[in-house]
């Protein structure tokens, strides 16, 4: 039978402060944040589910986890203790690059900040993982807290495991969170709507539930003689926000600020209002825009985060549903169905509300990114290797499996231009960790097919002069994505440039860089079967 939608009110995560005041004054705070296995109710008439929740203990766990709330400029510390069983709750490919523990240790987990500008030790690499208790450790783990500076500028982050090979089914078991770094001097002037009632974290993924409510999940692999499980994309065609399936929020006719992620191993997702309202997006990624933008409607690849208002007041109906029609695998996929096209409705109350918050027209505005800063040029080439069967066996950056030797090294403080060419039909989200960038522009390649030939043989975007495909259709970026990301979707055939910085080192930080600690950072697709087969490779700051 057909789950009810919009029958469970939206959930609000429980929150942890990142610092406390101490004689009125913030100051720097440790929390221990655990990871449980427990059951969670996704849905009033399913069966609990059983998931790895993150939490302060057991009972408390949540899915998503606890939303973090962090003070520009005062340090955050986060021990994370994994307390989960031996066994996964989904099944994992031990024949793609995989943390594989010494036996009977536990699962491996390691957390990552998307989004947060730290130092590489506390930045939760692939290859740092631990298992229960600490048992067994990855080759590049080195301490049990982390430390988030919190210097940067304020806006939203989100927390997730990162475990070699483990990330997709580590997510899809509920290993998420949100992460907000809030900064009142800078941000209270801007009048928008705040408040616990009136400033919600939204976050969306999609899932399949069998009958006895457990998460379903292909365990068959698309070439299974070569991986018995990895799948190339995960769908699933409940949409679950804050971890209910097609909630229901009822709303006052007045202005609401709505930070949505989308914690999707792989869906794209097009929001829409079906009454025609818009979105006034005030904030992408972890920054703020130094405009707001109105649209009725954004794609919002997975791992992305928009930051809007929706004005209430302005609605002809007296409920709306917030609606998604991207394709999946976006963009050449299945349309949307009844279920997946769906995410949440708002029930909206009659009386007309006294507002007193704004949506500014002028934001932040952030140091310019100068094209003429960059100190290198870099092609980073996206490649999809298929078996006879033309199915995906797996997808490399450059080329170049995970665990060849590293090959993007830029200096702390410097500027790169990154050249993202996408040689497969699919739209790939590609994450930075550390780096911040602007797009700078987005362009069709001519004669995809030629190049991709040059370009598997050769693997040289000069030899196979790029500059000669790279003059197709310029595809325009959309205002409310021309600010500071951390992720960018890369569109397929087509060449990509955004301009980096790298540094994590503040001018106001009494930072020690300890080179012995330093496993490094990594980049990758952040559709996470992607990410695992592997669609990641290290990234080096060099001094
Ligand atoms: Cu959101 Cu490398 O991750
Ligand atoms: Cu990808």
């Amino acid at each position: 039978s057909k789950l009810r939608m919009f029958v469970d009110e939206l959930p609000d995560m429980p929150k942890l402060y990142g610092f406390e005041f101490v004689d009125g004054v913030p100051k720097s705070k440790s929390l221990q944040i655990g990871m449980f296995k427990k059951k969670w109710k996704f849905h009033k008439d399913l069966p609990p589910t059983p998931v790895f929740a993150y939490g302060v203990s057991r009972s408390k766990a949540t899915i998503p986890g606890p939303t973090i709330e962090a003070l520009h400029g005062v340090d955050t510390y986060v021990t994370w203790k994994n307390h989960l069983p031996l066994k996964h709750i989904l099944p994992w490919d031990p024949t793609i690059p995989t943390a594989i523990p010494s036996n009977k240790t536990g699962v491996p987990t390691v957390v990552h900040l998307h989004g947060g500008i730290d130092e590489p030790a506390s930045d939760g690499n692939s290859n740092s993982w631990f298992t229960r208790k600490f048992r067994d450790k990855g080759p590049t783990w080195s301490h049990k807290t982390y430390r988030y500076r919190n210097h940067q500028h304020p806006g939203n982050l989100w927390y997730h495991d990162h475990a070699m090979g483990l990330t997709r089914v580590n997510l899809l078991a509920g290993l998420i969170g949100a992460y907000i770094i809030r900064h009142h001097e800078v941000e209270a002037p801007l009048g928008l709507p705040n408040g616990d009632e009136f400033d919600r974290t939204l976050l969306v993924f999609d899932r399949s539930f069998r009958k006895d409510g457990s998460i379903y999940m292909n365990s068959t692999g698309n070439n299974p003689s070569i991986h018995p499980q990895w799948q190339p994309e995960y769908f699933g065609d409940a949409i679950i926000v804050n971890g209910k399936a097609w909630p229901r929020l009822t709303v006052r006719r007045r202005k609401y600020r709505f930070r949505i992620i989308n914690a999707s191993n792989a869906r794209f997702f097009r929001f829409f209002f079906t009454n025609g309202l818009r979105f006034t997006h005030v904030a992408s990624d972890s920054a703020y825009l130094k405009r707001s933008v109105v649209t009725k409607d954004f794609l919002l690849g997975p791992s992305e985060i928009t930051d809007v208002v929706v004005d209430f007041s302005q609605s002809k109906s007296d409920s709306v549903i917030l609606a998604n029609d991207a394709t999946y695998p976006y963009p050449s996929g299945d349309p949307v169905n009844e279920a997946n096209g769906k995410v949440m409705k708002f029930v909206i109350l009659n009386h007309t509300e006294l507002d007193t918050s704004r949506v500014p027209k002028k934001l932040i505005q952030y140091p310019k990114a100068k094209l003429s800063s960059a100190s290198r040029t870099r092609y980073i080439a996206m490649y999809e290797y298929t078996s006879d069967v033309d199915e995906p066996i797996h997808l490399y950056l450059n080329g170049k499996p995970y665990e060849a030797p590293v090959t993007e090294t830029p200096k702390e403080g410097t500027t790169e231009v990154w050249n993202v060419i996408n040689l497969t039909e699919d739209n790939h989200p590609l994450h930075i960790h550390l780096g911040l960038f602007v797009v700078l522009n987005q362009t069709e390649l001519v004669n995809v097919e030629e190049f991709k030939d040059c370009m598997t043989k050769l693997n040289d975007a000069d030899k196979c002069r790029i500059s000669k495909y790279a003059r197709g259709k310029r595809i325009v970026v959309p205002a409310h994505e021309k600010g500071w990301k951390n992720v960018f979707k890369m569109r397929p055939g087509s060449v990509t440039q955004i301009l980096v910085r790298f540094s994590y080192i503040h001018s106001n930080s009494s930072y020690v860089f300890d080179a012995t600690a330093d496993p490094g950072y990594v980049y990758h697709c952040h559709i996470l079967d992607h990410e695992d087969n592997a669609m990641m490779r290290p990234l080096k700051i060099i001094s």
